[in-house]
């Protein structure tokens, strides 16, 4: 399995034979590292419905076909923006989607979730397994208790994604407790530097991370890729 930042919170995990890319917000974002009319996809998968994580998900799924999943509110607005024809899997907290290549579930997140249409929704995190490989990808979430029962449910999970950035989120400094919590064996921060009011320093989170846990800091330029 190899794990592709995008930039932001968009990653392309490629696995099983299949392309799953998540919160594809790539028109508009500075960090971008592909334009959505050249991205691959096999499938969309969206923690929540902000445009930052949205994104190019219609377009992109125009164009490729790809199925979409997503939180039923927002997978009531995608439905209704890709017709009827495209397939919007609409699940909620606690579901889980199969997949030719393996599955997603919906589990919590601490965050707001109104789309730039003005649906409101839920925010989520996504536990992804493609090919025997679990990772988890955090969604936009404050620190929360629970992520340490998601991660023993849900373990072992090979990678955690996670914001850093704060203002939006959680910082830095409480994303070591959150990769504390959910004890992955390696941890690919995100959600920092993309604008001046989410600047942080992910080598400190790295060194921060890996004197206080056991997890191993996999730091992305966007457009690096990683295998777990
Ligand atoms: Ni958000
Ligand atoms: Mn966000």
């Amino acid at each position: 399995m190899e794990i592709t930042f995008l930039g932001h919170a968009a990653f392309l995990l490629e696995g099983g034979g299949a392309k799953v890319l998540i919160d594809p917000f790539l028109t508009g974002n500075p960090k971008a590292s592909v334009s959505a009319d050249e991205v691959e996809a096999d499938a969309i998968l969206l923690t929540h419905g902000h445009g930052d994580h949205i994104g190019d998900t219609v377009a992109i799924a125009q164009r490729t076909g790809a199925p979409v999943a997503a939180v039923v509110e927002l997978a009531a607005e995608l439905s209704e923006d890709l017709g009827e024809g495209h397939t919007v899997h609409s699940y909620n907290l606690g579901g889980t989607v199969n997949f030719d290549w393996g599955w997603v579930k919906l589990v919590p997140a601490w965050h707001t979730s109104t789309t730039p249409k003005g649906t409101p929704s839920i925010a989520a995190g996504l536990v992804v397994n493609i090919d025997g490989t679990t990772v988890y990808h955090l969604g936009d979430t404050a620190l929360f208790g629970d992520l340490e029962l998601i991660g023993r449910r849900s373990g072992p999970i090979d990678v955690a994604i996670m914001p850093i950035g704060g203002w939006y989120t959680m910082d830095r400094h409480d994303a070591v407790f959150a990769a504390e919590l959910v004890g992955a064996r390696q941890v690919i921060p995100c959600h920092y530097d993309t604008m001046p009011a989410i600047a942080t320093d992910a080598e400190a989170f790295k060194a921060d991370v890996e004197r206080a846990t056991t997890s191993q800091v996999v730091i992305l330029q966007p457009g690096a890729s990683h295998t777990p």
